[in-house]
């Protein structure tokens, strides 16, 4: 089965998706119907169009007669039927199981033999909107982000009955709308939207245990390397989406616990507290944006010893010898310490202080501590806890002082996004290349999440697991089993 680029494709649903996916499809050069039953949204999305495709004549990315052409190439309209001539359709409209599975009952008795029907729902198996059609081989999901014409990703779902010939052509259809398709089985939440969960739930468990939000969101920017911290970006969703999110694929129950919806979110969604769109979320839009509080340095000469075996915290150490600060020798420091003023100073391997008698101040992980501005850490009394940051200081790095706890923050959040996607992998709902694309182009993610684990040592991502989740006696941490056995 192949569709081709001149095959008609029909967009049911004038929303925010539909015409999104409209703009893709027909610059890809297809006559594209779209359809919807409210007449001023078709008109709401018309002009939006047209202001769309000013904006990118505007910009140069199209000239004016590409733009005509393309223009052209849509139409809008309230009559449903016409769906009948395409070759694809893709429905994008209120997600609502009863609603999506009206039209397609519709949608099925007029469309052709060898038409491929999709859903662009989020959060439906497409197995159950699917469910009463006779036409189940060729019912299909695809899951575009937004804005659609800018975010590559595209997840394509097999229903349980659809054909594999299907998938294959939507995933070389997507590939020449220049998207990047990956293949995913039908389960809540897909990849993005699973896999991209303990980046929330840990926001909101440190929140919940009384870490500042500004805080939590400069640790997991400056040190994790994310474009948005967990807290801001659940802002930005919406707390009533996000939740509806986490509840979809907590209650799918696939047994494990890694899903649970958090109750600091839920309390805000009561509270209407639903973010940017309502003013208020964990942040008060009517105010201005708190800072995370970096600590306060002294300046002066630091007696420094570093490990033989710096590991990860290598770039720090070799920060340090580039600032021509003075070391003596460190022979005797247990791998990856530094010892300043007397003071040792450990990276962190998912064990809180309280069980660690060899150091005085934990270092949260960095993505980088090469690129890191910011460094986190923990320590057994504020004392340690300045002597730390004049160092990091005096190698040009702020730092953010956080509460001892396991995992503490950055290390414990990547740790938990890794064990997500393994568990996506271990139960076989996609496969390693396409989790990482999907984190990448989906969540905007700066790295993969396997590729991340692969380099601190999936072994060790165990074992920073497996500490967690003995020190919190919770099996949301639980390593996935294709980290193997301790
Ligand atoms: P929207 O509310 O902006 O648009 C929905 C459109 O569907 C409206 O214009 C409405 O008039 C029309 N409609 C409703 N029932 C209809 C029917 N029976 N027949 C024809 N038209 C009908 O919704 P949005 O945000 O575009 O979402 C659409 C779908 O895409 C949903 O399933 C949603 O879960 C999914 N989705 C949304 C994303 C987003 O960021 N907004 C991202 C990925 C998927």
């Amino acid at each position: 089965m192949e569709i081709r680029s001149n095959a008609p494709v029909a967009i049911v649903g004038a929303g925010t998706m539909g015409m999104g996916i409209a703009h893709v499809a027909a610059a890809a050069g297809h006559p594209v119907t779209v359809l919807d039953t409210n007449e001023s949204a078709l008109l709401r999305a018309r002009s939006a169009t047209a202001a769309y495709f000013d904006g990118a004549v505007a910009k140069g990315r199209l000239t004016g007669a590409a733009r005509e052409e393309i223009e052209n190439r849509i139409r809008w309209s309230t009559e449903l039927p016409l769906a009948a001539e395409a070759a694809l359709v893709i429905e994008a409209i209120v997600e609502d199981l009863d609603v999506k599975r009206r039209l397609f009952g519709g949608l099925a008795r007029v469309v052709k033999f060898n038409t491929l029907l999709a859903s662009n729902t989020s959060s439906l198996r497409i197995g159950a909107i699917a469910e009463q059609l006779h036409v189940r081989g060729r019912f299909l999901g695809l899951h575009f982000f937004n804005p659609v014409p800018v975010m590559k990703l595209v997840e394509v779902v097999a229903g349980p009955e659809t054909d594999p010939g299907c998938v294959d052509a939507a995933m070389a259809l997507m590939r020449a709308w220049g998207k990047q398709p990956v293949r995913v089985r039908d389960v809540p939440g897909f990849i993005v939207n699973r896999v991209a969960r303990p980046y929330y739930a840990e926001g909101f468990l440190a929140l919940a245990e009384g870490l500042e939000p500004a805080a939590i969101d400069a640790a997991l920017c400056e040190a994790g390397g994310f474009r948005m911290g967990p807290l801001a970006l659940a802002d930005l969703i919406g707390h009533d989406v996000n939740y509806a999110v986490a509840s979809s694929v907590f209650e799918a129950g696939v047994g494990v616990q890694r899903f649970r919806p958090q109750p600091a979110q839920h309390a805000l969604v009561e509270k209407q507290w639903l973010g940017r769109k309502s003013g208020r979320g964990v942040y008060d839009y009517s105010q201005p944006m708190p800072q995370a509080l970096h600590a306060e340095t002294r300046s002066g000469d630091l007696g420094i010893q570093a490990a033989d075996d710096p590991g990860l915290l290598a770039p720090l150490v070799s920060s340090a010898v580039a600032a021509g600060l003075c070391f003596s020798d460190g022979g005797h420091l247990e791998r990856e310490t530094i010892e300043v003023e007397g003071i040792r100073i450990g990276l962190g391997d998912g064990r809180s202080l309280s069980r660690r008698i060899d150091v005085d101040v934990l270092i949260d992980h960095a993505r980088e501590f090469s690129m890191a501005k910011t460094v986190v850490i923990s320590a057994r009394s504020p004392v340690k806890a300045q002597i730390a940051a004049d160092f990091l200081r005096a190698i040009g790095r702020n730092s953010l002082i956080i509460a001892d706890r396991p995992g503490q923050l950055v290390l414990r959040t990547l740790a938990q996004i890794a064990n997500a996607a393994a568990d996506t992998i271990f139960d076989q709902i996609a496969s390693a290349d396409d989790v990482e694309v999907a984190m990448l182009y989906g969540a905007n993610h700066p790295e993969g999440p396997l590729s991340w684990a692969r380099r601190l040592g999936c072994d060790r991502v165990r074992q920073v697991l497996a500490n967690i989740a003995l020190e919190t006696g919770d099996t949301l941490y639980a390593p996935s089993g294709l980290f193997g056995q301790s």
